[in-house]
């Protein structure tokens, strides 16, 4: 018979079957190489129409690397999808694959598509409602380009901001964090009543898989170092950096990727008693476990252990689906060798397979596995804009206002006679969205659709008021102008992972020679566009007349001319400690009130209190 005749009538193909009788039944169906193949993600510049077909890929992603798909339409992502999509349906028992990428802060690789703030900036907001609804947007977004799939939350506890990716979690209190994580519920769609806690869920074609990351305590590790050790007993690590993801798994996340950092010097890809014993064992989860992205062959670093026992000790600890991503060959070669020789169980390869196919049922992939156009209009569409500048409005913290209390110096005149905007991080989409934007290190300049500070400023300013711009204002132009007040925005440039640890933490480009030059002369607020807290010296704070930080906020600029112009209130608190010095931070494990904190986490200056 064909293919599809004697393949039609299996109970997997049966969407009103149990989705467990149709995992056990496709699982006995397949070959020790197609399930070897599920448990593969090969990056899409690798992925072959054969590859995918003859191997049984389970799944393929864009990598953040600059693919040029800063470029492509959602159209044209939804197309190059589905095609890889096709030559999975071809393969002998037409498993559907799962295409991911790290949409973290909307579906940022896509050219056009809404850029939410960055987590610390959502962190400040403590506003779970908000994630949801974000996670909602960016699973359309999503979806509309045609992935089912999401590295994301980051739901890491920051406990130190020289990490590189400290802008990536809700913040270092794990209370905030938790309550953040109901952007799962945004994304994958909201359980029913009643889901079982640990089972993924994926509502339905307008929802994606979303995967909690990175397993466990990676925001944890010593002096803030990238992929470095937490040093924790058990009973901290699982209350600081793993209640988080029970808050996850409640929701039915459906992935959970484990850490490149290590716990008490052993490497989270191989560990067994937290991928396994506690994550899979003690707390249910029923999802896969992903490796991140090249892990396995770090794993042979520095020591140079071999790829194959790499390999071994990662599949053995629980990880079900490996992140190769480029060779993928030598990769199925080298598990396809270990399970024939015993050293991994072929136990071990169902339960990882097992897991892989119950997160393709639950996401509907196998009834509707290609794309749904009729969403690509709601790529970067004004009810996701509104969305984010929202999100900008409530992230916004107020850190000065005034330099006395009698006399405040927001909100601005929107009649102001005239207004110098000034600095680096002014009139630039890629400083405001910061890393995972475009590409894998962001980058400067008009790279997407969005409103910048200084396009949102001339929106809202009355039609008398003149709008003057320097990046960095000259002295002629600061002193002979007569100018009502300045807007100076300085800050981080943008940055991901290791290439962001940094132990100094000043305001980079000079921005503080550019504050200085301008507040010495003129009434002045200052935006600070960063990722974490920077270091803000005391002679530099007292010339400034009003200081807000508004963390990395995307696409939509407006949000912060809401705020200062009056139009809404302040809403943002800290979501981290503003240390006074960066030494300080080796001492923060002591407790914010051993460091001495210039600001304390909480804090937040309101409009309201001083009307
Ligand atoms: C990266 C990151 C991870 C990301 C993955 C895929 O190295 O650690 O957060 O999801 O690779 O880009």
């Amino acid at each position: 018979m064909s293919k599809v005749e004697d393949l039609k009538n299996c109970v997997f193909k049966n969407p009103n079957e149990p989705i467990e009788a149709r995992v056990k039944d496709l699982l006995s169906r397949m070959t020790l190489q197609e399930k070897l193949g599920q448990m593969t993600q090969i990056e899409r510049v690798v992925a072959t129409p054969s590859a995918i077909k003859d191997l049984c890929i389970g799944s393929i992603l864009t990598s953040g690397g600059k693919g040029g798909f800063d470029k492509l339409s959602p159209s044209d992502w939804a197309v190059m999808v589905d095609e890889f999509q096709k030559s999975a349906l071809e393969s002998r028992l037409g498993i559907p694959l799962i295409y991911g990428i790290d949409a973290v802060h909307g579906n940022n690789f896509v050219f056009g598509a809404t850029i939410f703030p960055h987590n610390i900036g959502l962190g400040a907001t403590r506003d779970a409602d908000l994630a949801r609804r974000i996670g909602a947007a960016t699973a359309l977004e999503v979806r509309a380009s045609g992935i089912h799939y999401t590295f994301a939350p980051c739901v890491a506890v920051c406990k130190d901001p020289r990490w590189g990716r400290s802008y990536e979690s809700y913040g270092e209190d794990t209370e905030i964090v938790r309550k953040m994580t109901s952007i799962v519920s945004g994304l994958q769609g909201q359980p029913p009543q009643g889901h079982p806690g640990g089972y993924p869920y994926v509502a339905g074609r307008n929802n994606v898989i979303a995967c909690a990351k990175h397993f466990v305590g990676d925001g944890g590790t010593q002096k803030g170092v990238n992929e470095g050790n937490t040093a924790l007993s058990y009973e901290d690590l699982e209350r600081t950096h793993m209640a988080p993801y029970l808050d996850c798994l409640s929701q039915g996340v459906s992935v959970v990727m484990a850490s490149y950092s290590s716990w008490n010097g052993k490497k989270l890809h191989t560990h067994h008693f937290l991928l396994t014993e506690i994550l899979k064992g003690k707390l249910g989860f029923k999802g896969f476990v992903s490796s991140d992205w090249k892990a396995l062959d770090r794993l042979a670093q520095p020591h140079g252990s071999n790829y194959r026992s790499c390999i071994s000790s990662a599949i053995n600890a629980g990880i079900d689906m490996v992140m190769v991503p480029y060779r993928y060959k030598l990769f199925l070669e080298e598990l396809i060798f270990l399970v024939e020789s015993g050293e991994i169980p072929i136990a071990r390869i169902d339960d990882a397979v097992e897991r892989i196919l119950r997160v393709k049922f639950t996401a509907g992939l196998f009834e509707f596995p290609l794309s749904d156009r009729s969403l690509q209009n709601l790529v970067g569409c004004k009810a996701h804009r509104d969305l984010a500048c929202e999100a900008v409005r409530k992230s916004l913290v107020l850190l000065k206002n005034g330099k006395d209390p009698t006399k405040l110096f927001l909100p601005l005149n929107k009649n102001a006679r005239r207004i110098l905007v000034a600095g680096t991080h002014a009139d630039n989409i890629g400083y405001q969205c910061g890393g995972w934007t475009a590409s894998w290190q962001g980058s400067s300049g008009s790279i997407t659709v969005g409103t910048t500070i200084l396009d949102a400023v001339k929106k809202t300013v009355g039609v008398e008021t003149e709008v003057l711009y320097q990046q960095y204002p000259s002295k002629d132009t600061i002193e002979h102008n007569e100018i009502s007040f300045a807007i100076v925005a300085v800050g981080e440039g943008p940055y991901a992972e290791s290439k962001g640890d940094n132990s100094e933490l000043v305001i980079p480009f000079n921005g503080a020679d550019i504050i200085s030059s301008v507040a010495d002369e003129i009434p002045t607020l200052v935006i600070l566009i960063s990722g974490r807290p920077l270091v803000l010296e005391p002679w530099l704070l007292e010339k400034i007349d009003a200081l807000l930080v508004a963390w990395l906020p995307g696409t939509e600029g407006q949000g912060i001319t809401d705020v200062i112009f009056g139009d809404h209130e302040f809403k943002g608190q800290l979501p981290v400690n503003w240390f006074k010095r960066v030494k300080q931070l080796d001492t923060v494990a002591l407790g914010v009130d051993a460091c001495d904190p210039l600001f304390p986490p909480g804090f937040g200056m309101r409009y309201e209190e001083n009307l």
